[in-house]
């Protein structure tokens, strides 16, 4: 029969790689708690009309990549492809804005979008992320990018990435800029792809994002979106870069960046790393004032961003040495039954005191137990066997140095702690 194998674009994450996961879990949990962020959690899937609205029915999310299905009820229901409208939804729901002027908020978790897979892009994806509602200030702005780089310079990645900042106005300034964005494409229309096409009708900014460089060239000289902008954006923008500047955080406006959901108004950004390859976005976010409005909720104002923890996990292991697997500090020899249950309370003693101890389950020989704590580089090993039993002792291995002593059954705590200290 065939073996059962993970569907293609989902990876397991083996013991040898979950220690890397949890150590950038810690630091993003640090690093937002630092900035008085909580952790939220949602669920994993929701109504597809939250997407649809929420990221809009054009972005690729939403027309080519989500999972979707009918409930037995008939209700149409989609595993989530990204977090901001799902969290915006719980923000409404639960009715957060009335708990705190501004809501912090971060998560991290399972995404889906069904992309073709390759390095550093997946069909199930992890994301951590952060969403701050109820500030319409550019102070905010800065504050959550000042939060993706700390957690780039806590990872030891920041040397390697590149901040791209855009603003792409407020909706009255949109209007003006699709026009004229319109009229320098159409007599070259014919010289874009299909996708682009469809885009000049439905979307036309998503073309500034193109990866021909055929299109790129022609767009060279389209006009920019700066040129559009309201006084209350361009000043929105200046003081962006004022405050990036005094937080020492270096950064390029890059007129072309729209960013793939349809959410966003004024400030985007993407973190890019060079060490990465094709799938160079490290992290990418910007501002949704008309959200949760547009969800049904009060007018708030939001700006969050969302990191590939998978990009994240690529780029520290291309940039640093590798995080070693947890090793025992004690693996536990019982090699008489009736020593068992000794050895259990003994090692979950030994467990209250801070220590990493193996039992073996699998009355094995003395011999292939020793085998194992040398595998598993176990620095001691303890044996209880007849002789210790009658003795209320216990031999002590150090299997670094090679040296052995007998120990009392009642001492065994203060034995590890001064051996440790
Ligand atoms: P996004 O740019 O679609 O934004 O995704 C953010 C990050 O998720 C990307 O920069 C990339 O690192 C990672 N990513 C996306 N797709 C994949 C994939 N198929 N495989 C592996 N990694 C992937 C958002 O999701 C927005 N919700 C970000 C945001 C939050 N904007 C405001 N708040």
């Amino acid at each position: 029969m065939n073996q059962f194998r993970s569907v293609k674009g989902t990876h397991d994450i083996l013991p040898n790689e979950s220690k890397k996961w949890q150590e950038l879990e810690l630091v993003v949990q640090e690093i937002c708690n630092q900035y008085g962020y909580n952790e939220i959690r949602t669920p994993i899937f929701e109504n597809t009309n939250l997407f649809s609205r929420g990221v809009g029915e054009e972005t690729d999310i939403v027309s080519k990549e989500m999972y979707t299905w009918t409930d037995k009820d008939g209700t149409s229901l989609t595993l989530r492809p990204e977090l901001t409208a799902s969290v915006a939804r719980s923000f409404i729901q639960n009715n957060l804005g009335s708990q705190a002027i501004i809501q912090r908020l971060y998560y991290k978790g399972p995404l889906f979008r069904r992309e073709r897979p390759q390095k550093g892009r997946q069909r199930q994806f992890h994301q951590f992320g952060v969403e701050a509602f109820g500030s319409e200030n550019p102070e905010q702005d800065a504050e959550i990018i000042a939060i993706a780089w700390g957690i780039l310079n806590r990872c030891g990645i920041s040397e390697n990435a590149s901040l791209n900042i855009n603003n792409i106005g407020s909706e009255k300034c949109r209007i003006g800029y699709r026009k004229a964005l319109k009229n320098y494409i159409l007599p070259y229309i014919n010289d874009f792809s299909k996708t682009s096409q469809h885009r000049f009708k439905n979307n036309p900014l998503r073309i500034l994002d193109t990866k021909s460089e055929k299109e790129q060239i022609i767009l060279k000289d389209a006009p920019v979106i700066s040129d559009f902008h309201t006084i209350e954006d361009s000043k929105h923008f200046d003081y962006l870069k004022n405050y990036l500047n005094a937080l020492n955080i270096s950064f390029t406006v890059n007129d072309k960046l729209v960013r793939g959901l349809d959410y966003y108004t004024k400030t985007v950004f993407e973190f890019n790393s060079t060490i990465l390859g094709a799938q160079d976005a490290l992290l990418g976010g910007g501002r949704y004032d008309g959200l949760v409005k547009m969800l049904g909720g009060k007018q708030t104002p939001g700006i969050g961003f969302a990191a590939g923890m998978e990009r994240f996990l690529i780029a520290m292991d291309k940039s640093k040495k590798q995080v070693k697997m947890l090793t025992p500090d004690i693996y536990f020899i019982c090699i008489d039954l009736e020593g068992l249950s000794a050895s259990l309370k003994i090692s979950n003693e030994l467990r209250k005191e801070g220590f990493i101890v193996i039992t073996d389950t699998l009355r094995r020989s003395m011999k292939s137990q020793l085998r194992e704590a040398n595998k598993l580089n176990s620095k001691y090993t303890i044996i209880l066997g007849k002789r210790e039993i009658d003795n209320g002792t216990l031999i002590f291995k150090n299997l670094e140095r090679g040296t052995q002593k007998t120990i009392s059954q009642t001492e065994v705590i203060n034995f590890f702690h001064d051996l440790t200290n």
